[in-house]
């Protein structure tokens, strides 16, 4: 069964020039694309896209680092595109958690830097996709 996440390719992994490998591991997963975007986003965004981390210690840092350049955004779909998208992005910190292997466990060395995002859930997914691409 087909499902959508929302992927974020972090300003980070922009500066870095790691858009087209990020994206060329979701093609050879299996996975396509249904939308894709570089944009700058405001505060009001951001702080919506990580309001389940609103109060913790990292928060502010967070919301100043994705608004800091140009990120892409994507909407991500096929069979358990979810979790097959936090499979290829490894876990949160690039190097206790994320594997080689993985984007996070090959490109990353700090948790705030950890160059992508991907919805965690089917509630988060939808949500996200809703307010980064309200019109897809
Ligand atoms: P989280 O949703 O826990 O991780 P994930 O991106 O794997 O779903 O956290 C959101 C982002 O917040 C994470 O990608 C990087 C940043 N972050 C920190 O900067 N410090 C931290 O201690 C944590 C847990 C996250
Ligand atoms: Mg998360």
């Amino acid at each position: 069964m087909s499902e959508r996440t929302l992927v974020l390719v972090k300003p980070d992994g922009v500066s870095r020039g790691l858009v087209g490998e990020v994206i060329s591991r979701i093609e050879r997963k299996g996975l396509t694309l249904a939308a894709l975007e570089l944009r700058t986003v405001d505060r009001a965004t951001a702080e919506q896209h990580y309001a389940e981390h609103d109060g913790k210690p990292f928060f502010g840092d967070l919301v100043e680092f994705i608004t800091g350049g140009p990120l892409v955004a994507l909407v991500v779909e096929g069979t358990r595109a979810i979790p097959a998208f936090r499979q290829l992005a490894g876990g949160t910190d690039p190097v206790e958690k994320a594997t080689p292997g993985t984007i996070r466990g090959d490109f990353g060395l700090e948790v705030q830097f950890n160059l992508v995002h991907g919805s965690d859930s089917a509630e988060s997914a939808e949500r996200e996709i809703k307010l980064w691409f309200p019109n897809l």
